[in-house]
């Protein structure tokens, strides 16, 4: 994992695509300002008001407000409190009235009323990751899926000891026996190379005891299908969800 520099917006500037994300806040203001003259949207995460209103102050056109319950990396980045994250029931509203950016709800949403009721809370758009997990193009594991499909809604815990940052995953060995949360979890990224070899010897023995399977509260909501299949599914579902309020 790479700092975002001179080399990638090098990159950004040549393919131009029509949406740069950013993850943990974003890069330094000129580099900013070089994604910005392309003509690419900028978006990124905010775990709290605070950061929402830095992101929207830095010259982001969107805002991921990501909740809790979301798998994957917290995107926070003015605080490093865990304690402090707000689930996205609560954050999305308290976001989308505190800045005047369209705002993407993300966290534990996976099918149609998880979309309404973004919808209902102010967000323009939601962002779904763990729903995609179960999807048949997924490249994860088979014992990642069997996870997933065995995961209730508490088999996920946030933790740092795999990266060093919190990260929301399968519960499993590790977490329990050095964490979930330790003060001893070195600096992220290093946590990937030294915790590395040893996720690489246990998976070769079947074990997923020392592996960071990603994975948000909403696991025991998806189904396997394809990725088409299901964003077609949740848009017809979120529809009929929405027929129940008019
Ligand atoms: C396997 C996995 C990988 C993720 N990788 C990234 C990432 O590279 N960058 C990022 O901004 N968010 C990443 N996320 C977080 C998602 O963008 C999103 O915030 C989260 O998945 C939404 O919550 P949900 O998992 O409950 O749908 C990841 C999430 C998962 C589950």
């Amino acid at each position: 994992l790479q700092p975002f520099d001179e080399a990638r917006c090098r990159i950004v500037e040549q393919h131009a695509p029509a949406v740069v994300s950013f993850h943990f806040g974003l890069p330094s203001p000129d580099l900013v300002a070089r994604v910005k003259a392309t003509g690419a949207k900028l978006v990124s995460s905010a775990t709290t008001v605070a950061e929402a209103l830095y992101l929207e102050s830095r010259g982001c056109d969107a805002v991921i407000a990501q909740g809790l319950e979301a798998g994957g990396h917290r995107g926070m980045f003015l605080t490093d409190d865990v304690l402090s994250q707000t689930g996205t029931m609560a954050l999305v509203p308290q976001i989308v009235d505190a800045v005047d950016l369209p705002v993407i709800a993300t966290g534990g949403i996976a099918d149609g009323r998880g979309i309404v009721a973004a919808l209902a809370l102010g967000a323009s758009a939601v962002q779904l990751g763990t729903a995609f997990l179960h999807a048949e193009e997924t490249t994860i594991s088979e014992a990642y899926k069997a996870g997933l499909r065995q995961a209730g809604d508490r088999q996920t815990a946030v933790t740092n000891v795999y990266s060093g940052r919190p990260t929301r995953c399968l519960t499993n060995r590790m977490m329990l026996e050095k964490g979930p949360l330790t003060g001893a979890a070195p600096a992220f990224p290093k946590g990937f190379a030294i915790t590395g070899p040893l996720r690489q010897q246990a998976e070769a023995q079947g074990s997923s005891d020392f592996s960071a399977h990603y994975c948000g509260q909403s696991a025991a909501l998806g189904k396997p299908t394809t990725a088409g299949q299901l964003v077609r599914d949740i848009a017809h579902d979120a529809r009929q969800q929405m027929n129940r309020f008019t």
